[in-house]
């Protein structure tokens, strides 16, 4: 059962808004149903009463943006993105603030990675106040389902894919839009406690010249069967290196390294993702006065420095996971555990204090959704 309202949000600037079909889920969760969930979310099992849809077609641009009950969506069997993983994604968080305001965070840095995961999948860009329309309309919707426990939010997932049901292969002519949201709590269901990752020496997850530094299905497809293999060891994560022996990242997030002068260093390469938790992270840093270094780190400066004690903390970090100590690091044949520090835990708190409007946005990298 379906009722249907048609309303037009404000953009800030630049390209004119779309004018989004509503259409209000007759059959929503009640409020204590949602409330019952948003005791314990977990990460991505539950999802919220609605989604936005925007279709794209080679002869009529961005077109028919709607808000409509979440559901299955109908694909023709031979939708492009089937066959051939056509298909681009992103991940951002909703934050529910002491006075209930909501506001995600830095916003057109996921808009612009979009876009650029978009030239690289061969699929049309959604200009940036598109993105930042469709997350506001789906706030409109579902904004209870943000909710306001410690470490919670709702984490938004917008992507796109081809289907255009037609088997040759070439970029589809036909493209879809989506954005769906899931109450979120800890990725780690041990929350911040220190993770085991595995190196998987067997399988790398980009290459040079591929998709690695797009956000799309295929890679995290690569990654699955070494992160079948991390279970396996009893670990968390899988981090991945590059044909020369250099450290990539891990399955679903960026890695950083402290050394003992305080200096932070994480890996530069074109086949990782420019996560935006570590550019900001990066940003924190310098502001404190470290000296951060993005350049090549291979395993072998890791697992010496750990063994040196140059090396005084490595951690993980991501949208999803924010920012996670790493307490071991496990291989064919050998096992380092990992020195403890304090930076991971402290920047952490930097970095959640201002998603979350503890501590003042002085960098501006806090976006409204609910007005
Ligand atoms: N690397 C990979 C493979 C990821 O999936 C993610 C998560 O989005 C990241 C890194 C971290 O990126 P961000 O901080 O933008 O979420
Ligand atoms: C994110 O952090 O947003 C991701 O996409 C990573 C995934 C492990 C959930």
């Amino acid at each position: 059962m379906t009722d249907t309202t048609t309303t037009t949000a404000q953009t800030d600037a630049g390209v004119a808004p779309l004018e989004f079909a509503v259409t209000k889920n007759l059959a929503a969760k009640s409020s204590a149903q949602r409330e019952e969930i948003l005791k314990d979310p977990g990460f991505g099992t539950h999802f919220t009463d609605h989604m936005v849809d925007i279709c794209w077609s080679a002869k009529g641009g961005w077109h028919r943006p709607r808000v409509q009950p979440y559901g299955p969506i109908s694909l023709d069997p031979a939708a492009a993105v089937l066959h051939y993983g056509q298909e681009i994604f992103e991940g951002i968080k909703a934050y529910r603030h002491a006075d209930g305001a909501v506001y995600t965070f830095r916003p057109d840095q996921n808009a612009l990675r979009l876009q650029r995961s978009a030239r690289r999948l061969a699929l049309p860009e959604l200009p940036v106040e598109h993105f930042l329309q469709s997350l506001r309309e789906l706030i409109a919707v579902d904004g209870a389902w943000v909710p306001s426990g410690e470490d919670q939010s709702l984490y938004l997932r917008p992507f796109m894919f081809a289907k255009e049901a037609f088997l040759g292969v070439r970029p589809a002519h036909k493209v879809a839009y989506y954005v769906i949201a899931s109450p979120a709590g800890s990725y780690f269901p041990g929350g911040v406690k220190p993770v085991k990752i595995w190196l998987s020496e067997k399988y790398q997850r980009a290459a040079k010249g591929g998709t690695g530094a797009a956000k799309t299905g295929g890679n995290y497809a690569a990654s699955l069967l070494p992160q079948a293999e991390a279970y396996g060891q009893g670990c968390d994560q899988v981090v991945f290196l590059d044909s020369d022996g250099n450290i990539e990242e891990l399955g679903g997030m960026n890695i950083l390294f402290v050394k003992k002068d305080g200096t932070l260093v994480t890996p530069a390469s074109d086949s990782i993702l420019d996560g935006i938790t570590r550019n900001s992270i990066l940003e924190l840093a310098r502001d404190r006065g470290l000296t951060v270094e993005q350049r090549p780190v291979s395993l072998a400066e890791w697992r010496d420095g750990v063994a040196s004690g140059d090396i005084t903390e490595v951690f993980a970090c991501g949208t999803a996971a924010v920012i996670t100590p790493i307490g071991l690091l496990k291989g064919e044949g050998f096992e380092d555990e990992q020195p403890v520090g304090e930076l991971a835990l402290s920047l952490r708190q930097e970095l959640t204090d201002i998603q979350y409007g503890r501590r003042e946005d002085t960098k501006g990298w806090l976006y409204r959704l609910d007005a």
